[in-house]
């Protein structure tokens, strides 16, 4: 085994292309002392503390079926002055989230970038989707696809050319980072597909997709670095987090559904807040130049985050191709005004600091995107009623003189109401369902309790943690404007007047926690079943404290369950609760919602009453104990030296379920896992053929097309079994196989990898043979010696079931010789 330096060396030596000094990242990252430790742990931090740098930044080359809007945007980049290129490059205040500046005399618009990955943020009369990580526990790669597309469509339709969007990272690390919500799911597997379908979703549609945030955007806390209150707040106190993850887990974990990202030809990345390895992520070489546009191939751009540009050349050079939102710079969560590119690149062109080519590229890059998805022609107008919903630059602030052209207010929602329904449905996971308390028998005698019921008592867009109302989006960049919404109050109190049934309704959670229940109003009579719905916050800017429901819902959930002998929980949450209240008897059933968007009234209503067999599984873990969860975040950095917050991922591969299987910790509900109404069998785990003969333990050196080595996307192995419905009404399966890698895959492999899911509709009684493919991605580890993913020799055990627990049947195989 080589020690971590020696692997590093390795990597310098054998894998990068030109890896220099780094002069560019020095004077800018860290301006003082150079950095006083020295531990790479085969990272690729340096002795002084930066990453590893790796110039120039490579051209794109327009492979991969962009070859002909390449030679568009080509055209159109030769008739730009050199200030035009220079403000192509950054942004300016108007109306859209993120905007660049017309250019009337080529008839060229500008574009407009929007958040975001629910919704058209700043639209009205707009559709709020079910969020991500809803999406994902729906396992329905249709749904991803539909979702992207319809969400698309809306966009297109208020002027949007860019969708800041979708969200491989956060992928969940810690489940108390706040924007997991907005991702998907705990897993790069499942969030690679998530990723993968939703942009050729949205692409279909015609808009760019952003695949954001590049990357290890693990936490909130101290995202952004945090500047002292002097005249220019431009003295740093302290730079932001550093994410510091070695070669192999950065590979198989974080960027593995990035690569999914740039197969399916995203336009843009967003480079994160946080420094990576030492250096910030949008002036990180290694991370833009050396892995996105060169292992992996990217041809699209790479756009700053809002305010994560730290200097103008070294980002340039290193790769980042967009500041955004460019007049300004995000300093702490402060904006003050000032961009590192816009004149400064002219001069730093005219004086031969930057070479033209570079800035060629970088405009290249932005508009080969726009010709390849048609966006210059007859492209809908920016809708003038997105500019005063504007909250990053108020009309106030805008410089240029923006024309509005069309109709406004818009009504982009065609029908997709029906459709977000059935979403929110679909993605509803069923936890624990006792005693035959779902699905609802009309019961005559309901009680709806909880804060989390009724309607929205703080506006349509939800932008802090309010008591009363239903959640289902949640605030920051990935809000949403609810034009209607349908609550779990009004959807049940709509089915029961059908059915004839009495409904009381007690809403308020300090009520019921405490004196409610016990007062001689309360329930006159045992109700045939108790509703309880609860909910959690969380939000950009600032991580969870607290993995329980807010609004002292576990109390709740007990103090009615004390009550009432047939109580269902519903919770919508962004991510993890720890469930304290399941073990209670009279806890009959668990649903997890999440956020839903703006039919989950009737969505859940129509999971409870049977209308719909609930489908969907968990995305992460939910375990007994808030403290069994390893990857905390780093939030008490106390000494106060400017590049103390180091966050070292030290679990490595162990993230999410896979660091629950390696230490054999029992948790309450796995990855994975989910009810239904009936039950489901899984047999006869087989190869489809044989095993493959010649077999190579290393893929052969194609050229990169998007998403890297397209050796490593082709089928290898491909599995089947057969999946049965054992009960008595239909329903969708979701047959998972999980990966044992052989024993002599390196150390720290985790025994349980999520390699392949298939969801379809079983009648009852019926089987269908599920198919699991597998590419030569998804049986390798990367070996970062030889710097590729290699095939490990000996035998792997496959094992297929329901969930990251639940294995119905394995096949061992060897598919590469010791
Ligand atoms: C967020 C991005 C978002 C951008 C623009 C940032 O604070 O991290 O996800 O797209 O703001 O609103």
């Amino acid at each position: 085994m080589l020690s971590p330096q020696a692997l590093l060396g390795a990597l310098l030596l054998s894998a990068v292309p030109s890896a220099l000094a780094d002069t560019c990242q020095a004077p800018i990252d860290h301006p003082g002392e150079p950095y006083s430790y020295v531990q790479p742990r085969n990272t690729t931090i340096l002795a002084d503390g930066h990453s590893l740098s790796v110039l120039p930044s490579p051209n794109m080359t327009g492979n991969g079926g962009w070859e002909t809007a390449l030679v568009k945007a080509k055209r159109f980049v030769s008739k730009l002055t050199l200030e035009e290129k220079s403000w192509m490059a950054t942004g300016q205040p108007g109306p859209c989230v993120g905007n660049v500046l017309p250019i009337p005399r080529l008839n060229f618009s500008g574009l407009c970038l929007q958040n975001g990955p629910q919704c058209v943020q700043q639209g009205d009369y707009s559709s709020v989707f079910v969020s991500g990580v809803s999406a994902a526990a729906s396992w329905d790669r249709q749904l991803l696809y539909d979702r992207g597309n319809a969400m698309a469509k809306e966009h297109k339709a208020k002027g949007s050319h860019v969708i800041l969007g979708p969200i491989g990272g956060p992928l969940g690390r810690s489940p108390y980072d706040s924007r997991t919500w907005e991702g998907f799911a705990a897993d790069p597997y499942l969030t690679g597909v998530c990723m993968e379908e939703t942009i050729n979703g949205m692409q279909d549609a015609g808009v760019q997709a952003n695949a954001k945030h590049f990357i290890a955007n693990e936490q909130e806390t101290q995202r952004n670095p945090s500047y002292a209150p002097d005249a220019n707040e431009t003295t740093y106190i302290q730079d932001s987090v550093s994410a510091n993850i070695d070669d192999r887990t950065l590979h198989e974990i974080y960027m593995w559904p990035f690569a999914n990202a740039v197969r399916a030809k995203v336009a843009s990345a967003m480079c994160s807040y946080n420094r990576v390895n030492g250096s910030h992520s949008c002036q990180n070489s290694y991370l833009l130049n050396h892995l996105l546009k060169g292992e992996l191939g990217f041809q699209g751009y790479v756009m700053s985050d809002w305010g994560a540009t730290h200097s103008g050349v070294a980002s340039v050079e290193s790769g980042m191709d967009m500041s955004m939102p460019g007049g300004f710079t995000l300093y702490g969560e402060e904006w003050t005004e000032g961009s590192f590119l816009g004149k400064n690149l002219t001069s730093a062109v005219k004086n031969g600091t930057v070479e033209v080519s570079r800035l060629n590229d970088m405009i290249v890059r932005i508009m080969t995107p726009y010709f390849w998805l048609g966006q210059e022609k007859n492209y809908p107008s920016v809708d003038a009623s997105v500019g005063p919903l504007n909250v990053d630059s108020a009309p106030d602030t805008w410089l240029y003189d923006w024309k509005f052209t069309g109709e406004t207010n818009r009504d982009v929602r065609a029908n997709h109401s029906a459709m977000i329904r059935e979403h929110g449905a679909s993605s509803t996971v069923l936890l624990k369902n006792e005693r035959n308390a779902l699905p609802l028998r009309k019961p005559r005698n309901i009680v709806i309790a909880g804060n989390d019921a009724g309607p929205l008592t703080q506006g349509p867009n939800l932008q802090a943690n309010f008591e009363y109302g239903h959640l289902a989006g949640s605030s920051g960049s990935g809000s949403c404007r609810f034009t209607y919404l349908s609550t779990p109050l009004d959807a049940i109190n709509t089915r029961a007047r059908k059915d004839g049934s009495l409904v009381q309704s007690y809403l308020n959670n300090t009520l019921l926690a405490t004196e409610a229940l016990t007062s001689p109003l309360w329930i006159p009579q045992q109700p045939d079943v108790c509703l309880v719905f609860l909910k959690s916050f969380a939000a950009e800017g600032e991580d969870r404290t607290s993995l329980d429901l807010d609004w002292n819902g576990n109390a709740v959930a007990e103090a009615v369950a004390n009550h009432c002998n047939n109580t269902v929980v519903i919770t919508n949450s962004g991510g993890v609760n720890v469930m304290p209240f399941a073990d209670h008897p009279n806890v009959t059933a668990i649903l997890a919602q999440h956020y839903a968007g703006e039919e989950s009234g009737n969505a859940i209503a129509d999971v409870l009453y049977g209308d719909v067999n609930p489908s969907g599984k968990l995305p992460y873990v939910i375990a007994y104990n808030e403290s069994d969860y390893n990857a905390p975040l780093t939030t008490a950095v106390e000494t106060n030296g400017t590049w103390d917050w180091q966050s070292w991922f030290d679990e490595e591969l162990e993230v999410g379920y896979r660091y629950f299987d390696a230490h054999n910790i029992s948790v309450r509900y796995e990855f994975g896992f989910g009810l239904s109404y009936t039950t489901f069998d899984l047999k006869n785990l087989k190869a489809k053929d044989s095993t493959p003969a010649n077999l190579t333990a290393l893929p052969a050196k194609r050229a990169i097309q998007p998403g890297g080595n397209p050796a490593l996307w082709e089928t290898v192995y491909t599995l089947e079994a057969e999946v049965s419905n054992t009960g008595d009404v239909d329903g969708f399966a979701v047959p998972q196989l999980y990966i044992d890698f052989p024993a002599s895959t390196p150390a720290g492999t985790p025994p349980n990898q999520l390699r392949g899911f298939d969801k379809f509709h079983l009648t009852a009684g019926e089987k269908k043979t599920v198919k699991f493919e597998l590419m030569r991605r998804d049986l390798s580890y990367w070996d970062v010696t030889a710097q590729d993913w290699r095939i490990p020799a000996g035998p792997f055990t496959f094992k297929a079931g329901f969930s990251s627990r639940d294995f119905h049947a394995r096949k061992t195989a060897t598919l590469i010789k010791a």
